[in-house]
C-alpha cells in the first residue's frame, strides 16, 4: 500500500446483527479501533434499522459509520428506498454501492450505480464503489475486460472526483466462499483499476484513490493482501460480524 494513501478497512455486515447485537460489535470495534484511527480510517455499514443506534454507540468519531445501500433521489415516491439525506441524517459518512449482492440479486446496473455514486458526492458521502468479476469471466480470460468496462460505467462523470471516492474490488467467486484472491492476482486487478482510473481522471487522481480488496479476508490473510502496493485495505463481510477478528485485520492495514 502507498504511503500517500491512508488505508481503509470497512465492515460490510450485509443483513445480520438486531438494535442490541449491533450496538455490542459496534462499541467493542469503537473501543477497540480508536488506538488505530489515526493509521487506518476504520467504518462499519450495518442495515438500515441498525445505523441510528450504532451512530449513538460511535460518538467519538474514530470508527465512522456507512449504509449498505442507498437511492439516487433526495426523496419522493420510493417504496421501500432511502435517500442520500436520510443517511446523513442517521450519522453516515458513507455508503457502499453497487455490491456484488445488489448487481446479481437485485438487478442494479452500473448505470444505477453511476447515479448513485454522483448522489452520494453531492450529499457529501464517501461512496465505496464495488467492482468484480465472476468466476466464468474469469475462467474466460475475461476479467480485465469486465472490470474496465465497470469502472467505466459505474463511474462515469467522476474523473474529477476521484479523490472523493473509494472502490472496492470484490471477485464475486471470492465474496464468502473461503476462497481468496492470491495476493498476485488481486494487486494485478488493483494495478488495472489504477490505470483506468488514470484514463476517467488524470494520473495524481487516480494515485490517491482508495482500492480496497474484498472477498474472504480474514486475520490471516490480509496482511499479505495488503502489503500489495495498490491495495490500500480492505471491504470485509464474514469477518466484520467478529469484533477481534474486524480489529485485528484493521490492525493488518497499520503494519
Ligand atoms: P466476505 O468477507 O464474507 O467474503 O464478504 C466480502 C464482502 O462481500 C464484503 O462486501
Amino acid at each position: 500500500m502507498a504511503l500517500m494513501r491512508k488505508p481503509v478497512v470497512a465492515g460490510n455486515w450485509k443483513m445480520f446483527k438486531c438494535g442490541d447485537e449491533a450496538a455490542t460489535l459496534a462499541a467493542a470495534v469503537d473501543s477497540g479501533g480508536s488506538p488505530l484511527a489515526a493509521e487506518v480510517d476504520i467504518v462499519i455499514c450495518p442495515p438500515f434499522p441498525a445505523l441510528v443506534r450504532v451512530a449513538d454507540v460511535l460518538r467519538a468519531g474514530s470508527v465512522a459509520l456507512g449504509a449498505q445501500n442507498m437511492h439516487w433521489e433526495n426523496e419522493g415516491a420510493y417504496t421501500g428506498e432511502v435517500a442520500p439525506p436520510m443517511l446523513v441524517d442517521a450519522g453516515c459518512r458513507y455508503v457502499i454501492l453497487g455490491h456484488s449482492e445488489r448487481r446479481t440479486l437485485f438487478h442494479e446496473t452500473d448505470e444505477n450505480v453511476n447515479r448513485k455514486t454522483h448522489a452520494a458526492i453531492a450529499a457529501g458521502l464517501v461512496p465505496i464503489v464495488c467492482i468484480g468479476e465472476t468466476l466464468d469471466e474469469r475462467e474466460a480470460g475475461k476479467t480485465h475486460n469486465v472490470i474496465a468496462a465497470q469502472v467505466e460505467g459505474s463511474l462515469k462523470g467522476i474523473g474529477a472526483e476521484l479523490s472523493r471516492i473509494i472502490v472496492a474490488y470484490e471477485p464475486v467467486w471470492a465474496i464468502g466462499t473461503g476462497l481468496t484472491a492470491t495476493p498476485e492476482q488481486a494487486q494485478d486487478v488493483h494495478a488495472f483499476i489504477r490505470r483506468r482510473l488514470g484514463q476517467i481522471g488524470d494520473r495524481p487522481s487516480a494515485e490517491s484513490t482508495r482500492i480496497l480488496y474484498g472477498g474472504s479476508v480474514k486475520p490471516a490473510n490480509a496482511g499479505e493482501l495488503f502489503r500489495q502496493p495498490d491495495i490500500d485495505g480492505g471491504l470485509i463481510g464474514g469477518a466484520a460480524l467478529d469484533a477481534d477478528a474486524f480489529l485485528a485485520i484493521a490492525k493488518a492495514a497499520t503494519v
